[in-house]
C-alpha cells in the first residue's frame, strides 16, 4: 500500500502495514480507503479497475462523485447517512457505472477509521451483478411459469365450464328421454292391458250372450211346457256359464289390480322404521301355505340389526313377488327347492338383499325384458308378465334402490337390491 496518506506511520507499524497491505490486495473484494474529509480515493486495492474499468492513478486524489461512478447518487447520500449513523455499513445495494458506460451491480460495506488524526473511510464493494441477473433469469422463468400455470388454469377452467355445460345438456336430454320413454312405455302399458283385458271381458261377454240366447229358448220351452231333460240342460249349461263369467272376471279383476300396482307410490305407502330380518320372516310366513304347496323351502339369513327406515308393505311386495317368481319359473312345480334370502350391510349406508334360486334360469335374450310391462314366459298360463315391472318400479320409485338379475340357464338366477337404509322422502307427483 502506498503510503500518500501516510496511513499506518512509521516503525513497528511498517511490518503491520506490508502485512495489511498484502490482505489489502489478496481480498476478492474490490477495496478502497477514501479520506473523510474531501472524499478523495486515498487507495484502490487491485481489483479496483477491472471492477470500475479506471486505472488506480485515474482514481486517487479523485472523488467517486468526479469520475461518476454513482448511477444513482442517492444511493450515495443514503450509504453516508447510514455510515455516519451506525458506524458502519453492511451489503447495501449500489448501482455503479462503468467507465465504458454500462451499469454493475454491487453490494457494499463500509466502515470509518482513524489515522493519525485524520478519518477515512474503508469500502470493500461485491460486483453481484451475474448473481442479480441469474436471479432476474429465475425470476423472470418463475413468472413465466406462472403465468403458464394460470394460462393452463384458465383454460382448465374454460374446458371444465364447458364440460359442467355439455354435462347439464346431457341432464337435460336425459330427463326428456325419460320423460318421452315413460310416456311410450305408459302407451304401450295401456295397450297391453286393453290387449289382456281383452280375452276375459270377450270370453264374458260371449258367454253372457250366449246365456241370454238360452235363458230366451229356457222361456219359449217354458211357454211350450217344459221337459225335465230340458230343465236339467238348462241348469248344467248355466252352472257351466257363470262358472266362465266368474273364471273370466276373476282374471279381469286381477289384472286390473296388477294394473293399479304399476302405479304404486310413496304418498300411498308408510314408511317406518322397522328391522329387515322380521319383515322378511313376517312375508316368508305369510306365504307359508303357498311355499309348502310349491314344495320350496325359503333359507333367510339376515343381519338381525340391520334396520331400515322405508317403507315395509311395498319392500313386501318386492320380496313376494320375487318369491312367486322363483316358485313359479324356476322349480318345476311340486318338485319345488331352495330359494334364498340374504341381506348385508354396505357401505354408505345402503344394505344388499338377494334373493336366489337354484332353478331354471333365464334365457339371455330374455333377460333384458324381464322388468318390461308384459313380459312373460307364461302367456295364457296365468302370467301378467307385470311382476317384475312392478317390483322394478318400487325399488327404483319407492325404495329409492335399483335392481340387478344376473342369471345362467341351467344355474338359477339371483335378484341383487340395493337398498339406502333411510329411503327417499316422497316427492309430490
Ligand atoms: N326366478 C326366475 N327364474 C326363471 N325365470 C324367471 C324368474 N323370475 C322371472 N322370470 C322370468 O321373467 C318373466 C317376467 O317375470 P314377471 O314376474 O314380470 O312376470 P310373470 O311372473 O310371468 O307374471 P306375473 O308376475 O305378472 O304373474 C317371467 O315370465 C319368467 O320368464
Ligand atoms: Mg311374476
Amino acid at each position: 500500500m502506498e503510503s500518500e496518506g501516510n496511513l499506518l506511520g512509521t516503525g513497528e507499524a511498517r511490518k503491520r502495514e506490508a502485512i495489511l497491505a498484502k490482505v489489502f490486495d489478496l481480498v476478492p473484494d474490490t477495496l478502497t480507503i477514501t479520506r473523510v474529509a474531501d472524499g478523495r480515493f486515498v487507495e484502490v486495492n487491485g481489483n479496483w479497475e477491472a471492477l470500475t474499468g479506471y486505472p488506480p492513478e485515474e482514481a486517487i486524489g479523485h472523488t467517486s462523485m468526479e469520475l461518476q461512478v454513482w448511477a444513482v447518487p442517492e444511493q450515495r447520500t443514503e450509504l453516508l447517512a447510514q455510515l455516519r449513523r451506525d458506524g458502519e455499513v453492511r451489503s447495501f445495494d449500489v448501482t455503479f457505472l462503468h467507465k465504458q458506460g454500462h451499469l454493475y451491480y454491487c453490494k457494499v460495506s463500509a466502515s470509518l477509521f482513524e489515522s493519525d488524526g485524520e478519518k477515512y473511510m474503508l469500502l470493500a464493494v461485491q460486483d453481484v451483478t451475474r448473481q442479480r441477473a441469474a436471479e432476474m433469469e429465475i425470476r423472470e422463468l418463475n413468472q413465466e411459469l406462472e403465468d403458464r400455470v394460470q394460462r393452463r388454469t384458465l383454460k382448465l377452467e374454460q374446458a371444465n365450464t364447458e364440460l359442467a355445460h355439455a354435462l347439464e345438456t346431457l341432464q337435460h336430454a336425459k330427463d326428456e328421454l325419460v320423460r318421452t320413454e315413460k310416456m311410450a312405455a305408459l302407451g304401450s302399458l295401456v295397450a297391453g292391458v286393453a290387449h289382456e283385458l281383452n280375452t276375459p271381458i270377450g270370453n264374458g261377454l260371449t258367454v253372457a250372450s250366449t246365456l241370454e240366447h238360452k235363458i230366451s229358448a229356457f222361456n219359449q220351452a217354458m211357454a211350450d211346457g217344459l221337459k225335465r231333460s230340458v230343465l236339467d240342460q238348462f241348469v248344467t249349461d248355466t252352472r257351466n256359464a257363470s262358472a266362465i263369467l266368474s273364471r273370466n272376471l276373476t282374471r279381469a279383476g286381477e289384472l286390473v289390480r296388477s294394473f293399479k300396482q304399476v302405479a304404486v307410490d310413496q304418498t300411498s305407502a308408510q314408511r317406518r322404521k322397522f328391522g329387515l330380518q322380521e319383515v322378511v320372516s313376517e312375508i316368508v310366513l305369510t306365504m307359508g301355505p303357498t311355499i309348502q304347496e310349491g314344495a320350496c323351502t325359503v333359507d333367510t339369513s339376515i343381519a338381525s340389526d340391520l334396520v331400515l327406515d322405508s317403507y315395509p308393505g311395498p319392500l313386501g311386495q318386492v320380496l313376494s313377488n320375487l318369491i312367486s317368481n322363483a316358485m313359479i319359473h324356476a322349480y318345476v312345480p311340486g318338485q319345488g327347492g331352495v330359494i334364498g334370502i340374504h341381506a348385508r350391510a354396505l357401505e354408505r349406508d345402503e344394505i344388499e338383499l338377494t334373493v336366489r334360486d337354484q332353478g331354471r334360469g333365464i334365457e339371455p335374450a330374455n333377460l333384458k325384458r324381464i322388468f318390461e310391462p308384459f313380459f312373460t314366459t307364461r302367456m295364457g298360463q296365468g302370467g301378467s308378465g307385470l311382476g317384475l315391472h312392478i317390483v322394478h318400479n318400487i325399488v327404483t320409485d319407492v325404495l329409492g334402490g335399483r335392481i340387478d338379475v344376473q342369471s345362467v340357464p341351467g344355474q338359477g338366477t339371483t335378484m341383487t337390491l340395493r337398498l339406502p337404509r333411510t329411503a327417499p322422502v316422497a316427492l309430490p307427483r
